[in-house]
């Protein structure tokens, strides 16, 4: 048996073509993979048929693995089969409690690598043609949660609404009547925004408009997590022709 490893490799935002070569190079040396509902399940192929794979996901309406379970369960395995692929949504290290488990590892005394991965937060408003900074129209960005541990939206909500800088809110689906408010009560009404879900994915749709009327649109369009909202003016970049999912059958559909 190989020594006890911890690899978090960083799945990218859905299309399994956006891992780095190092995460599959990872992959491929896998004992066990313990793999998150944003990666791409298609990435699995890349590790050899011997190595177990586990889904340790959130799945609608089934009981999912807390991450003290996850925690255990990477630190028994390692110590059990020896490489574990920890293989996580866009990069590990941002939203994705990867830094946590880097550390119940270390503490443990394994072996840790990290392999970055490309972010929802960058690369979804960009396939869809947003980029999240722009000479002339946004210098800086603000990658945000739209939910905090307490179940709200976080204190820094606040501060990001004062600024100039383009907004990149996650997990934010479900509280966005309070950033509209948000917004609201900074006089930004009209700021732009738009709401991507299941980018990189053939599933990809997206709904834009201004912050007084985005609540009504994006229920119009159904629109549910994954999403990734974006504000700011770059939002006028949107590609229409990317806002509407184009294929039926969708093979790269994320959970
Ligand atoms: C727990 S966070 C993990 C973020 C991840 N570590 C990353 O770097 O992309 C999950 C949130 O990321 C966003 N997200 C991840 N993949 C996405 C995708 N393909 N399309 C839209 N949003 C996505 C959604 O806001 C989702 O609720």
């Amino acid at each position: 048996m190989r020594p006890p490893k911890l690899t978090l490799v960083g799945a990218g935002p859905g299309d399994p073509g956006l891992i780095t070569l190092k995460g599959i190079e990872a992959l491929r040396t896998a004992d066990v993979v313990l793999y998150d509902a944003l990666a791409n399940p298609a990435l699995l192929d890349h590790a050899p048929q011997h190595a177990r794979k586990i889904f340790v996901g959130k799945r609608k309406d089934l009981h999912s693995a807390t991450q003290e379970e996850i925690n255990t369960l990477i630190t028994s395995l390692a110590f059990k089969y020896g490489h574990v692929v920890r293989l996580k949504g866009g990069d590990p290290f941002l939203m994705g409690r990867g830094g946590e488990e880097i550390e119940v590892a270390r503490a443990m005394g394994i072996e840790t690598e990290y392999i970055p991965g490309v972010s929802s937060a960058l690369a979804v408003p960009g396939l869809a043609g947003i980029p999240v900074t722009h000479r002339d129209v946004s210098k800086s960005v603000w990658i945000l949660s739209g939910t905090s541990s307490s179940g709200g939206v976080t204190e820094d909500l606040k501060l990001a609404a004062r600024s100039s800088a383009t907004v990149v809110i996650l997990m934010g689906v479900s509280t966005l009547q309070e950033i509209v408010s948000i917004y609201t009560s900074e006089g930004k009404a009209g700021l732009p925004v738009a709401i991507i879900q299941n980018g990189s994915t053939e599933s990809q749709r997206s709904v834009s408009g201004r912050m007084s009327n985005i609540i009504d649109l994006s229920a119009k369009a159904q629109i549910a997590a994954p999403a990734v909202i974006v504000i700011g003016d770059v939002v006028r970049f949107l590609d229409p022709s990317t806002k509407e999912a184009t294929h039926s059958e969708n093979k790269n559909q994320l959970r």
